[in-house]
């Protein structure tokens, strides 16, 4: 099996997390990342955990000169993890342009040079918000793609439409489409996690810089929804976990496992997960009392999504194996470790 593998955002927050796991299990990897979203420090919590430091190009994968010449010089890649993107759903409305322009390019250049250098697999970072809200839970693959509510949601439409017709107008090339949950949580090491720059938009940030007295309190965005406690529910899941998933999404690839050549799994943990019952757990783990106040439900919001994992859990012989809480605490003490650090 062929271990050189490109990841795209490798010192993004899921991004890193997988370098990890790939490196844990014997992959070479080299990492492209623009550093538009991440911290090249990263690079040293990576090595710290693993012992080994992985091969970085600082490139904008929108530079398809720049692309063609990193695999012109390294040759013998064969699959490729892409998780390069903006993510910011309020930002993306605002500048919708540069979300499609920075999220299109890119995957058309990767694609391109999938063709040129004969590097036939991919695995994509695809994300639940495909779903918009779907009438039936928990969600499945097959359930209907919604309008996207926002251009981010948008590009990861697009993007899996992208892949699926270039997997079929060429026989050499195959890709796994990984429609994330959410993902939380940090290495239980605590050498790497989420770092969201200026005021996170995501809850668990958000909470664990409350706690931190970075910010005043948490915003809870609607207490008024149709659901058990009235806030949204969500599927969150240990980034670790998720991590993990693509280097068996990967492995199935390079080890010709795949049924059919472009496929799409669900990666959750099943279980739906209130606002209320996320702060809970974090005052469970944390022994800390959260400070809090419900607002106004946040515009774009989904009501209630979680995942039924049951393809991938199958298919691919992965499951989450972390609990809510075992990713709060791992969030928090992320927290404290990185402020202690700083
Ligand atoms: C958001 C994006 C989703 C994207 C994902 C990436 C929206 C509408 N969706 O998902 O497209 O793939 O991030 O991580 O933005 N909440 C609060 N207070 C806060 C922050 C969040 O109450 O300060 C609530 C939200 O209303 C939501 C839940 O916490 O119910 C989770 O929010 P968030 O972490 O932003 O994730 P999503 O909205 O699910």
């Amino acid at each position: 099996m062929n271990k050189k593998v490109l990841v795209t955002g490798g010192t993004g927050y899921i991004g890193s997390h997988t370098v990890v796991e790939l490196q844990n299990e014997g992959f070479e990897v080299y990492i492209i990342d623009n550093l538009s979203n991440s911290d090249i420090n990263v690079l040293d919590g990576i090595t710290g955990i693993t012992g080994k430091r992985p091969a970085f190009e600082k490139i904008d994968l929108c530079d398809h000169e720049k692309v063609k010449a990193f695999f012109s010089h390294n040759p013998g890649i064969e699959s490729i993890i892409h998780f390069a993107a903006y993510k910011a759903v309020g930002e993306s409305v605002e500048k919708p342009v540069l979300y499609y322009h920075n999220n299109l390019v890119s995957l058309l250049n990767l694609l391109t040079c999938m063709k040129d250098f004969n590097i036939p697999s991919l695995v994509f970072s695809s994300s639940c918000t495909v779903y918009g809200q779907p009438d039936e839970l928990p969600v499945s693959e097959d359930a209907p793609i919604q309008e996207a509510v926002s251009p981010y949601g948008n590009t990861k439409q697009i993007g899996e439409e992208i892949i699926r017709d270039t997997i079929h107008s060429c026989e050499q090339l195959k890709a796994v489409s990984l429609r994330y949950f959410n993902p939380i949580g940090a290495h239980p090491s605590s050498y790497i996690g989420e770092l969201p720059i200026g005021i996170p938009e995501n809850l668990v940030p958000y909470i664990t810089q409350t706690a931190a007295g970075i910010r005043d309190e948490l915003r809870v965005f609607g207490d008024d929804y149709d659901t058990p406690d009235g806030s949204c529910i969500r599927d969150y899941l240990h980034v670790v976990d998720l991590a993990q998933a693509h280097v068996v999404a990967l492995k199935r690839l390079l080890e010709k496992r795949n049924k059919g050549n472009y496929e799409i799994f669900n990666l959750g943990t099943g279980r739906g997960v209130s606002v209320f019952e996320a702060i809970e757990s974090f005052e469970r783990v944390s022994g800390k009392k959260l400070r809090y106040r419900v607002v106004d439900r946040r515009p774009g919001d989904i009501e209630k999504i979680w995942a039924n994992p049951a393809l991938a859990n199958n298919e691919m012989r992965w499951s989450t194996k972390y609990s809510l809480d075992d990713a709060m605490k791992s969030a928090w003490d992320w927290e404290l470790s990185y402020r202690k650090n700083k």
